[in-house]
């Protein structure tokens, strides 16, 4: 293993050599640097990162699996980021989570890493940062929570908060009981245990091949989690020694694959940005099209909250991803290879379905189709995405008035107006909230109605947003507009009366104007005040350089591979 890459710090008797190796002697054993493969565990366990948290006790089974295989484990805690803690949006940064690790990666002595993720942005960003970097590497998706009950009903994370808080306001819960019901939320360790964000791109890890197969979703409390977790420390080790990097493993046929697996599980659409980001990484040719084309007639298979009923421990129990994979294998591309060399599809003979309330037969769908629409027209030039299966098939063809605010503020002060002139036709239109104007594109697309039409019984209208919507929530919501109004987006120059048609069976979102007329206004100035404008640090630099959602938001200058260089000497 002489050919290693940490090899060129350690080898040799050099005095850049000696230091190299005599400040890592604090525990480590002289044999150390005899050319074994040194392997990274890009670690975001953080007190704050409460998902996370558990982290450092899967390190510890990952670290004797690498050892036992003949490597050397090395703890590198990355950039974590929390969800529920980190203000105003943790998708602020994404990217910089991904640069820091890519950075931490490229810089230090490593011949590979083991990505160790959970809360929502974590696996992404690792994903990014591995990508870029293009050494061996594998992830441990952290896994979900056990779940909670209260009452003697189960919760879901983040979708029962919102309906017990209104049943408060229902007064059909007190506050007393409300507060108590948060011990029974978050039950254990792990992330969230609806079909969120974090669910979803720990097993879009798996479906892509960069975990071991039949880890993803395994709960984070299971003690199958540190088995799997010593296994993966093990198959590090030979990935180096095969020579086997992120480049082979996530190819297009492994990104096809994810968007199969994505519109067959349910998942969020938050994955459709971060599956652009991690193919702009690696020069996958990947586009927004791609999610309409191949999830297109892919049907709806697990049922979870927060569309479904059930959680991921109940998905787990039921046979898990693999036994999802099972009934789409022919929609999945055979060619595609997990981190192990073999295909995804050779893992699927032995899955099987033990709850077919949980993970329904391909031949009785929860839908036929589950997959994610990409419209274009006036009003998104360069795409915006729906959920079809989320939303009231009533609103997917639509023609109403819109009804524009101009800021998430915007729409705090005045959606309650009991004055507001809106009605169940109109189109909430929601700006200033894509990558670059909030910034870090919010999950706030999904407005709540306002309360005069709540009233009457109206639970869904369609509501247009540059922003993006939590994997928790669902609606007409048109997300992810491209470009944004602060980047000049046709969005931005809508007023508020404008008619909007919302036509998803041909992929159109427009606005019924004369035709020049949109090229004869200008942006809405209390839209333009609203748009961020930081003055310094990482907020400048993001502003300056996000591209739009249609491409991933990831930050133009880190496009492509850069591969694994070896930093310069300084000693
Ligand atoms: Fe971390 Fe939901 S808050 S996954």
């Amino acid at each position: 293993m002489s050919g290693q890459r940490s090899q060129q710090w350690y080898a040799g008797g050099d005095r850049n050599a000696y230091i190299h190796r005599a400040w890592m002697r604090r525990g480590l054993p002289g044999h150390a640097f005899d050319g074994r493969p040194h392997v990274a565990i890009a670690n975001t366990a953080s007190a704050l990162t409460p998902c996370n948290a558990h982290l450092d006790e899967v390190a510890r089974s990952v670290e004797n699996g690498i050892w036992e295989a003949g490597g050397v484990p090395l703890n590198l805690p990355v950039v974590s980021l929390g969800e529920t803690q980190v203000r105003p949006t943790a998708m602020l940064w994404r990217n910089m989570a991904a640069m820091a690790t890519e950075e931490m990666l490229r810089a230090n002595p490593i011949d590979g890493v083991v990505l160790l993720g959970g809360c929502d942005k974590t696996i992404p960003a690792l994903l990014m940062a591995a990508a870029s970097v293009d050494l061996p590497a594998v992830v441990v998706p952290g896994g979900p929570m056990l779940t909670g009950t209260f009452r003697g009903h189960p919760l879901g994370c983040g979708t029962d908060v919102w309906r017990l808080s209104e049943e408060v306001r229902a007064g059909t819960l007190t506050q007393r009981e409300f507060t108590a019901s948060e011990s029974s939320m978050i039950r254990s360790r792990g992330h969230c245990n609806t079909m969120g964000t974090a669910s979803t791109m720990g097993l879009l890890a798996e479906a892509l091949g960069m975990s071991l197969p039949g880890i993803a979703g395994t709960p984070a409390p299971d003690s199958r989690l540190l088995e799997l977790s010593h296994a993966t420390g093990r198959l590090a080790v030979g990935m180096i020694a095969e020579g086997r990097r992120p480049s082979e493993v996530m190819t297009r046929a492994s990104f096809l694959n994810a968007i199969v697996t994505l519109a067959a599980i349910g998942g969020s659409t938050n994955a459709v940005v971060h599956l652009l980001a991690i193919a702009g990484r690696l020069g996958v040719d990947l586009s927004l099209d791609d999610f309409d084309r191949t999830g297109s007639g892919v049907p709806l298979l697990v049922d979870l909250l927060p569309a479904g009923r059930h959680l991921m421990d109940d998905l787990y129990r039921a046979g898990g991803l693999l036994a999802v994979l099972r009934e789409v294998r022919d929609l999945l591309d055979p060619e595609a290879v997990t981190v192990d060399g073999t295909p995804l599809t050779a893992h699927l003979g032995d899955a099987r379905i033990f709850d077919e309330e949980v993970i329904r037969p391909r031949d009785r769908p929860l839908l036929h189709d589950a997959g994610i629409a990409v419209l274009r027209g006036n009003l998104a030039p360069h795409g915006a995405v729906i959920k079809p299966a989320a939303a009231s098939p009533e609103l997917l063809r639509h023609r109403g008035r819109a009804l524009v605010f101009d800021s998430v503020e915007d729409a705090r002060a005045r959606l309650n107006d009991p004055d507001l002139d809106v009605d169940e036709t109109s189109v909430l239109v929601l700006r200033g909230c894509g990558p670059r104007g909030y910034p870090g594109m919010p999950e706030v697309a999904n407005l709540p109605l306002p309360p005069k039409l709540l009233a009457r019984g109206v639970r869904d209208m369609v509501r247009v947003c540059d922003g993006r919507m939590s994997g928790t929530a669902y609606g007409t919501v048109v997300l992810h507009v491209s470009p944004e109004a602060a980047a000049g987006g046709p969005l931005g120059l809508v007023r508020t009366g404008d008619p909007i048609v919302l036509d998803v069976e041909a992929r159109r979102l427009d606005v019924d104007l004369p035709a020049g007329e949109l090229a004869t206004r200008s942006p809405a100035t209390a839209a333009v005040e609203a748009f961020a404008n930081p003055s310094r640090g990482w907020e400048r630099l993001y502003v300056d350089h996000v591209m739009q959602a249609d491409t991933g938001a990831d930050l133009d200058f880190l496009l492509g591979s850069s591969g694994h260089q070896v930093a310069r000497e300084s000693h």
